[in-house]
């Protein structure tokens, strides 16, 4: 596992503080215009400064207390800088391992703040009344005084709502990255993240003293611009030091791979806003005490997020209104007390009455909306998902396959097709597809989609990509010359196999293809990535009307620049992918996907950070509660950054080179974002042909079984790699790893359905789950040791020929990604009278065909949905216990399992044969033959008129 991971936080550190200290630093030319400008302090001079506070009554955040705190001691700047790079290794330290990370431990910070307060601070007395002291002064006033003047109810005021920030902040949901106990130290993570609030505080009430010491907000400004630039350097140096204590170059081509725009930018853009909030939080300290900001920041967060609980109530994600509840309380009251005690008259502008008053209505309408919004639901999702996929799939095969004469294949092809004519000898594959049988004839938009783009690059581009892709390392070369397929002998016996295989299946249509070459991607891993903007100027190249043919068209898109095919095709950058190598990061790999999205996509705005906590809003828009929902959705990346944590594909680095120029690269398999074309391939060593038991005499479990891929296997796929996470979330979960379980109970005389927290563990003992890893032949290296006792290794199967995960015994098998492509099984699982648990990011060619809850069943990345499926089909009668309760009115659902079961082995071997292997290429290989001629616009097929 690479040490190398840990090095780019460092240069990011320091990039950083470097520009926050430059923005610092300009910044203070501007002084006289930024708050709390200097003009009055420097007449009156610093005694008189309180009183000056007290009247100006435009400062936003007034307290009557003096904010002038005890003079700065000498040693405190020197201080500050090594607390901020001693704090910077521990922030480090802590995201590396996030995943072991207690949620909210940070929000205690203004706990440490007020313990400051109270063993340190002075609190200036009332305004003094200038009438002699009143003997009749009430109970009542004496009490308001003590609480406003006493340090001990401010400190646990500040205690009581934090506590309340602090578990609603628990209320987060986790997500199936997990924390290993082997391989990581959760304890000494939390240590470090005490000790990381504890140091802020430090720092925070340091910087306080000196800046509020400091005469004009101008020399503020470069006194804190000269804390961050030390700290630049001292961090800076840090990393250097580190370069050197591993001996490797302190600039070697990974790190110079830093330098890319792409990372400056984001780096660039995080350090202006990083140092417009430390000039506000400066500004805002140095008028109040650091309590102040802490306390309303922390309040503020701990309230949204509280009441965005509330608001989840009913769904799977709150499943229970009494936290929420009682943390948004905790909250309220804590708060409240300590406007009082810390004689707030206004927050941030809100008067105190005001806020209280807010807080009660608030706390009501939590309630309200909590009594309203906890309701189970009538019906199991599932029934209406299976359901609909049952119509909605034979809507899809009437739409699939609407031609029964050759006229109108013709024209549904123009109709789904921009109005393009079918390719020259259409009606060749036309008779060629109803001898086989096919049960698709108009479908194919997979590949439509795929070659599409290429119809925006002048052939003669397209003909100079080809030969380009033909000299890439692990490219086979496919020939058709005079209606003969060759191919170009690859060494590699496997590659000579797929080749083979390839020739063989052209070879029972070769006669009709026109001449043509066709570069094959060998490797299992998709190879172009071509970023969205590209994309999508060639898409409108590609289906831009051709002038010639519709002048009516062209009229009307005059106002538009004029997209010439050539012209957008010479546009395109190429970025030249030679100085890279062959080797692409995690990171860079993450920020070219994030280029392929479009823009305005949650994936392009950001990677996101937080492998702890499960993503739902990532989840959400494929899904309904915790289930698969729109299973095509759900295979793109766009919508959801947190996959790149929770995959091998994205979290180890990408061994084969990547394009971002539009290549012609005919590909197995890939994601929805990448621009290969999708082609029918062999798999070697996998034997699709199995004996098969029925559906009724397998044993009724969930079965996956695999070799761990150790060799390969880096940090983040340790943890969020989609075999570990399995077979951890089955078999490891600790004793406070929880998820919801959707389950029915009666209500009354009614079945109802409704999200229950269950603890993990809990769970797998409900259903019989079985999820392993075989032993390796050779157990040699550290990551080896450490997965074998993280995850125990079984015996692999006696017969080496039998393929461990084809789980043909065992009525629901699980199907996960390799780290590099689909499911290799996921074929033979269709036929073999199971229901395949599919969790996928792939496609394939045959992927378009598969209908979600209909020919197998969906399984979300995150398995935050994988005990509710499964108690679906299986029950929960006679399981045991959930929750200390039995729940034997949610009866099974085998039947809706074994009808599944025989929906895909039907469909398999109606539309997923050989002869559809063989239909899809020649169409595809018509398509591109057509493609890559000059005068391929008029050379499609057309029908001669009749008569
Ligand atoms: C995880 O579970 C497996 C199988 O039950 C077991 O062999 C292994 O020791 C467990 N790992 C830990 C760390 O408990």
């Amino acid at each position: 596992m690479a040490a190398d991971e840990r090095n780019r936080p460092r240069l990011s550190a320091f990039l950083l503080l470097l520009i926050s200290a430059a923005l610092a630093f300009s910044a203070s030319f501007f002084s006289k215009r930024l708050l709390g400008n200097d003009g009055r302090f420097a007449l009156i001079g610093r005694r008189s400064l309180t009183k000056i506070r007290e009247v100006d009554s435009g400062a936003p955040f007034k307290s009557f207390r003096s904010s002038l705190p005890q003079r700065p001691r000498r040693f405190y700047l020197p201080c500050i800088v090594i607390l901020i790079v001693i704090r910077l290794e521990i922030l480090q330290e802590v995201v590396y391992d996030f995943q072991c990370t207690a949620q909210g431990v940070e929000v205690f910070l203004p706990v440490f703040l007020a313990g400051y307060e109270l063993m340190f601070g002075k609190r200036a007395p009332l305004p003094i009344s200038d009438e002699p002291e009143d003997p009749w002064i009430t109970i009542r006033e004496e009490f308001t005084q003590w609480v406003k003047t006493s340090q001990l109810w401010l400190f646990s005021s500040v205690l009581v709502f934090t506590i309340g920030v602090y578990q609603s902040a628990g209320l987060a949901y986790g997500s199936s990255y997990f924390c290993s106990p082997v391989l990581d130290e959760p304890r000494w993570i939390v240590v470090l993240q005490w000790a990381g609030v504890s140091l802020d505080a430090v720092v925070l009430v340091m910087s306080w003293r000196v800046l509020s010491w400091a005469k004009t907000t101008k020399s503020r400004l470069h006194i804190l611009s000269g804390i961050l630039a030390i700290s630049c350097l001292g961090s800076g140096v840090l990393w250097i030091g580190t370069r050197i204590a591993q001996q490797g170059p302190i600039l070697d081509r990974q790190a110079v791979q830093y330098v890319d725009p792409l990372y400056m930018f984001d780096i660039l853009s995080t350090g202006l806003v990083l140092g417009v909030l430390l000039i506000a939080a400066m500004l805002w300290i140095v008028e109040s005490v650091p309590l102040e900001p802490t306390s309303i920041i922390a309040y503020i967060g701990g309230t949204a997020s509280t009441v965005r609980q509330v608001f989840l109530l009913g769904t799977y994600q709150q499943t229970s209104a009494g936290p929420p509840l009682v943390a948004l309380f905790t909250i309220m009251g804590g708060f409240s007390i300590f406007a009082y005690a810390n004689n707030m008259r206004s927050v941030v502008y809100i008067r105190r009455g005001f806020l209280v008053l807010l807080m009660v209505v608030l706390l009501i309408a939590a309630l309200i909306t909590s009594a309203v919004r906890n309701r189970p639901v009538q019906h199991h999702p599932l029934d209406e998902f299976i359901y609909k996929n049952r119509v909605e799939s034979d809507r899809w095969l009437r739409h699939a396959s609407v031609s029964t004469t050759l006229r109108t294949a013709v024209e549904e092809y123009k109709e789904r097709h921009h109005g393009r004519d079918p390719p020259a000898r259409f009606d060749r594959w036309f008779d060629f597809s109803r001898q086989r049988n096919a049960a698709i004839v108009d479908m194919y938009d997979q590949m439509e989609k795929d070659i599409l783009p290429f119809w925006g690059m002048s052939p003669q581009k397209v003909r100079e990509a080809i030969e380009k892709a033909k000299g890439l390392p692990d490219i086979g070369v496919v020939t058709i010359i005079r209606g003969k397929a060759s191919h170009n002998e690859p060494a590699d016996p496997s590659h000579q196999m797929i080749l083979d295989d390839m020739v063989s299946i052209i070879s029972t249509f070769s006669e009709h293809l026109p001449e043509m070459s066709i570069p094959i991607n060998l490797n299992e891993r998709p190879r172009v990535l071509v970023p969205q903007s590209d994309i999508h100027r060639l898409m409108q190249a590609a289906t831009a009307p051709k002038s010639k043919f519709l002048p009516m068209m062209n009229k009307r898109d005059k106002g538009k620049p004029e997209v010439v095919e050539d012209q957008a095709a010479s546009n395109i950058e190429v970025r030249s992918d030679s100085e890279k190598g062959s080797y692409v990061s995690v990171e860079d790999f993450h920020h070219l996907q994030s280029l392929a999205c479009p823009p305005g996509s949650k994936t392009r705005a950001g990677v996101s950070w937080n492998a702890r906590d499960l993503c739902a809003s990532c989840a959400d828009p494929h899904a309904q509660g915790v289930f698969v929902r729109s299973w095509r959705k759900a295979l793109d990346p766009c919508h959801q950054p947190d996959v790149f944590h929770l995959h091998d594909f994205y979290t180890m680095p990408y061994r084969s080179e990547l394009h971002q120029e539009l290549l012609p690269i005919f590909s197995r398999s890939k994601t929805d974002i990448f621009n290969d074309i999708i082609i029918p391939l062999l798999r070697p060593n996998v034997k699709h042909e199995q004996e098969t038991t029925t559906f009724d005499d397998k044993t009724n479990a969930l079965f996956w079984q695999d070799e761990p891929l150790t060799e390969i296997m880096t940090h983040q796929s340790f943890h969020g790699g989609q075999r570990s996470r399995l077979v951890y979330l089955t078999n490891n979960a600790s004793a406070t790893d929880e998820g919801p379980l959707l389950i029915g109970s009666n209500y009354g005389k009614d079945l109802k359905f409704a999200y229950e927290m269950v603890k993990t563990s809990e769970a797998n003992d409900l259903f019989t789950i079985k999820t392993s890893f075989t032993a390796p032949e050779t157990c040699k290296d550290q990551a080896c040791w450490m997965a074998q006792k993280q995850f125990g290794f079984v015996e692999p199967p006696n017969d080496p020929e039998e393929k461990p995960d084809v789980a043909v015994d065992h009525r629901y098998v699980m199907l996960l990604d390799g780290p590099d492509g689909p499911p290799p099984n996921l074929l033979a699982a269709l036929r073999s009278n199971g229901v395949p648990f599919l969790s996928s990011i792939f496609r394939e060619w045959y992927t378009e065909r598969l209908m979600p809850w209909t020919h197998f069943v969906p399984v979300d990345l995150r398995f935050h949905d994988l005990h509710s499926t499964l108690a679906y089909f299986v029950g929960l009668k006679d399981r045991g216990r959930v929750n200390g309760r039995e729940r034997d009115t949610m009866a099974d659902r085998t039947e809706d399992a074994r009808w599944i079961a025989e929906q895909g082995r039907k469909w398999a071997e109606k539309v997923i044969r050989r002869e559809d292997i063989e239909i899809y290429l020649f169409r595809l290989l018509l398509e591109w033959g057509r493609l890559i001629q000059d005068d391929r616009d008029n050379m499609g097929f057309v029908l001669l008129k009749q008569g």
